[in-house]
């Protein structure tokens, strides 16, 4: 079946299977490989991708409920180059860096909504954001940094 979406401002008219992950469909099909396989199951955040400026577990979404969607992965944020990935190196908020993707699109969809958040609606906002390397005390400055707010 035929499922039209726009990834990072391009269109894509892909003849997959409808049940295929978009997560699969990214990486396989499009070589947008920034975009982490974590955990498969919605549990960890490394697959986050913008869906309609929406953040979304892309493993666990069929590739057709992205139909006719506009689909925003970390090379389309990188891109344009974002406040939150200067942040990001700036606070040294990575350590094997596997979740910082997803981590970045979550929290640019926390500053899209909010774009000053307090360190509760960080933590809220990322909670399913899981870091194994214990990154959250810098993810959560470079949030702030990137809000223009006082990180100390
Ligand atoms: Fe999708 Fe973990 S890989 S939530
Ligand atoms: Fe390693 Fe987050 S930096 S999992």
């Amino acid at each position: 079946m035929p499922v039209s979406i726009e990834v990072n401002g391009e269109a894509h008219v892909l003849d997959v299977e409808p049940t295929r992950r978009l997560l699969a469909v990214l990486r396989d099909d499009l070589a947008l490989t920034g975009t982490k396989h974590g955990c498969g199951e919605g549990a960890c955040g490394a697959c986050a991708v913008l869906l309609d400026g929406r953040p979304v577990a892309s493993c666990l979404l069929p590739v057709a409920s992205a139909d006719g969607c506009a689909v925003t992965t970390i090379e389309g944020l990188a891109r344009h180059g974002t406040a939150l990935q200067e942040a990001f190196v700036a606070e040294d908020a990575l350590q094997c860096g596997f979740c910082t993707p997803g981590q970045i699109v979550s929290a640019t969809a926390l500053l899209e909504s909010t774009p000053r958040p307090s360190r509760e609606e960080i933590r809220t906002a990322m909670a399913g954001n899981i870091c194994r390397c214990g990154a959250y005390p810098k993810i959560e400055r470079a949030i702030l940094r990137a809000s223009g707010q006082d990180t100390a």
